[in-house]
């Protein structure tokens, strides 16, 4: 009667496939389709049911066994007439997923067993079922199908991925290749064991026959119309009247594979049911297995598409990032972008740089789409404080047109960074022509025409425009020849880039040594008569081709213009020309333009002469005054070192970092020196450049 009413019950539930779990009061047959959640199995080892109901044997933790049975045994005495025969049919669903791509199991077996006790069973080659001296003895009474995923010496015959059958020991009665009948291609096709997925296996007996069938196929393959072994095996001396149904399972001494029973079917009295696939519970996602490394390296491929898309974004967004503010966009014509001008310097290339100096580093360019030869002037300023002030003088300075100014073509803004456009003057500065020897030397009609150029350059800076613009830096390496060598005032206004990013507590002076007015360092105020003085060490620098400040040479020449007013004590001022000029020039011209450079070099700023009169003295529609000898009375050197409280001697190591074209620090030359307790005003700051 209950027996009955249980296999209605079963076969109602297998109608509705919601069947997880077989009576345990009709111990011939059972099927877990749905997890062994409620199974009870008998467990030990590593053996443990997921919350999912997956069944999992072992982890990939080295020389684990595992073993799960049902936990009655069925009935296979012959002699009772429930059971007539040996026959049995089972079918379950395993996978082996290994840690890592050459990882691999001990195995798994399906086990018909006298016993349950496997207490003493080894790991590894004895798949949790023997021992060394236990191994073939007779009295085990078990008949274990193995799923062996190694070659061992001494036990198996073949492969290290193969099914065997295995009679109260590991040593296989008969072993073969894993593989499956593919019944749509009607071929054998191998099968991986270990491959990660769930992988089918029948086992049918037939008691009658005395065969053994074992059948593999992948998962969502029917089943196979060929078995892969079919074997003629006697197991009346194995198969005692009661035995125990399970697996066992074991891992090897190295790194190894997770493994699994999905679902299980078995049955003494018939064919047992196939199990439905779909219903199975899920293997992990994670947790090492193969799937699980495939999935994580397709996702840490994907992530690593993405951040090198990311990256590659960030990247071009940085690489032509610019400021640019709403007050700005008035002078839209004026801005250039980033990233064009990126492009035009080929990246700011080392190859594109022009030079460096004070202010920062000049890049060659050639504008895309006009070709249009630039020069770049990249300054580094620290705060955007004053910087709208300073970019619309900039804009309107690029409104300042003079054939002897460099023309400002406009700007770009990035952070920490001011990006001045220039038209580009092919041949450079006037100092590489003056002070070195890679370009030719300038002959006396040449030069004079660059000191007319920049004279009425300065004068059309301080008279002639809309505003007065002071220059604040003129000097050789601020002249700029064009392809026919006319001089062109660059670098106009920049200096006022300095007074509007410095502390307002203190006063930067800016300018250059031996071209600063001595006034200059004593008030900070930048005026008209401190760009002549600046212009007349310019003129003899022309004239001499000399630098105005020369502090490695005998101590009478350290000072340009002191050297030319001894030879113009001495009645001889052209004894301080240029040698290279060798005696080639108009000596009329070269007088006024030496006696300008002394006039403009005196300590007074109201006794130097205005602009105006330096380009009619130049023109020589007007004579020069006379110059009053003794007006130069403090040396350049010593009068910037007065401003300090102190008179010092200048060794060579201060000289040198003072000569250096870079921009000089306070601290350098308090380190060369000068203490700060030694400045008349504490605040305010020298700041030397080129
Ligand atoms: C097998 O079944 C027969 C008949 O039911 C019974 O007499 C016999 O004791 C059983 N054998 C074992 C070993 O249980
Ligand atoms: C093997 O197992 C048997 C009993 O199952 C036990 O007595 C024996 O000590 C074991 N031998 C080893 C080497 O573990
Ligand atoms: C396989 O088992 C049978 C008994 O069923 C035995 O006669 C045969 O020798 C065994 N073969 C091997 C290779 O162990
Ligand atoms: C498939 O393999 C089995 C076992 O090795 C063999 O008996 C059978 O002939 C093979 N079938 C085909 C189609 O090769
Ligand atoms: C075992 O396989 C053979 C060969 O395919 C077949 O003839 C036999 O019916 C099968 N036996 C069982 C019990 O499935
Ligand atoms: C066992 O076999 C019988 C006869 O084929 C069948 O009706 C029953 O559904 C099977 N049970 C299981 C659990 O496979």
């Amino acid at each position: 009667m209950a027996a009955t009413f249980t296999w209605d019950r079963l076969r109602l539930f297998s109608c509705l496939a919601v069947i997880s779990m077989a009576k345990a009061q009709n111990p011939d047959q059972f099927i877990y389709t749905n997890g062994f959640r409620d199974a009870n199995l008998q467990l030990d080892g590593s053996a443990e049911i997921r919350s999912n109901g997956l069944l999992q044997l072992t982890t990939t933790s080295r020389l684990l066994t595992a073993h799960a049975f049902y936990p009655s045994p069925i009935n296979f005495n012959t002699s009772s007439s429930s059971a007539p025969s040996l026959s049995f049919s089972t079918n379950f669903v395993f996978a082996m997923v290994p840690q890592s791509e050459e990882a691999s199991g001990h195995g798994v077996a399906f086990v018909i067993s006298q016993s349950t006790d496997f207490s003493d069973a080894d790991a590894v080659q004895y798949l949790g079922l023997v021992n060394e001296s236990t191994n073939g003895n007779p009295s085990n009474h078990f008949i274990a199908v193995e799923f062996d995923t190694i070659f061992s010496l001494g036990t198996d015959t073949i492969d290290g991925n193969h099914v065997g059958i295995d009679l109260n020991g590991v040593i296989s009665n008969q072993s073969i290749a894993s593989a499956y009948f593919s019944n749509e291609e009607g071929k054998n096709i191998s099968l991986d064991l270990k491959n990660g997925l769930p992988i089918q296996v029948w086992i049918d007996y037939d008691g009658q026959q005395q065969l053994l069938n074992v059948t593999l196929a992948p998962e969502n393959s029917p089943k196979p119309n060929q078995p892969l072994l079919s074997a003629s095996i006697d197991l009346s001396d194995i198969l005692m009247a009661t035995m125990y149904v399970g697996f066992s399972a074991a891992t090897g001494s190295i790194e190894s594979c997770s493994q699994y029973i999905m679902g299980w079917s078995f049955n003494r009295s018939g064919q047992a049911q196939s199990l439905e696939m779909s219903q199975l519970p899920k293997l992990p996602k994670n947790g090492g297995g193969r799937n699980t490394v495939r999935l994580i390296s397709i996702i840490a491929a994907v992530l690593l598409l993405l951040i090198i898309i990311g990256a590659a974004y960030a990247y071009w967004r940085k690489k032509y990032e610019e400021v640019l503010e709403d007050w700005e966009k008035e002078y839209g014509p004026h801005r250039f972008s980033y990233k064009t001008l990126y492009i035009a310097t080929k990246g700011f290339k080392d190859k594109q740089l022009l030079g460096s100096g004070g202010f920062g580093k000049v890049y060659k360019g050639t504008l895309p789409y006009t070709n249009e030869q630039i020069a770049v002037k990249k300054v580094s300023h620290e705060s955007s404080q004053g910087m709208k002030e300073f970019v619309s003088e900039i804009v309107s300075m690029g409104r300042l047109r003079h054939k002897n100014l460099v023309r400002l073509l406009g700007y770009c803004r990035r952070k920490k960074e001011l990006l001045l456009i220039y038209e580009l003057m092919e041949n450079g500065s006037l100092d590489k022509f003056l002070f070195s020897d890679d370009k030719p030397t300038l002959n006396w009609f040449q030069r004079f025409q660059i000191i007319r150029g920049v004279a009425t350059a300065l004068l059309y800076l301080h008279e002639e425009g809309e505003q007065v613009v002071l220059h604040r830096d003129i000097k050789a390496s601020n002249v700029l020849l064009d392809s026919e060598l006319n001089g062109r005032l660059g670098d106009f206004g920049l200096a006022r880039l300095y007074d509007r990013d410095s502390d307002p507590q203190t006063t930067r002076l800016v300018g250059t040594l031996g071209y600063m007015d001595p006034e200059l360092t004593r008030t900070g105020r930048a005026t008209k008569a401190a760009d002549v003085f600046a212009l007349g060490a310019f003129l003899l620098e022309v004239a001499c081709g000399r630098k105005p400040f020369a502090p490695h040479g005998p101590p009478e020449e350290i000072s340009l213009v002191d050297l030319v007013e001894r030879c113009f004590k001495r009645g001889a001022i052209v004894d301080a020309v240029d040698p290279r000029l060798q005696g080639n020039y108009v000596v009329k011209e070269m007088e006024r333009v030496l006696k300008l450079g002394l006039l403009c070099s005196n300590t007074e700023p109201d006794l130097r002469p205005t602009i105006k009169e330096v380009v009619q003295y130049l023109e020589g529609n007007v004579s020069l005054p006379d110059i009053p000898i003794d007006s130069r009375s403090q040396k350049i050197p010593s009068s910037i070192l007065e401003t300090f409280g102190r008179s010092i001697e200048i060794n060579t190591s201060m000289t040198n970092s003072i000569a250096s074209d870079s921009v000089v620090s306070l601290s350098s030359l308090l380190g060369n020196g000068l203490s700060l307790n030694s400045l008349s005003s504490a605040d305010s700051v020298l700041r030397i450049g080129n």
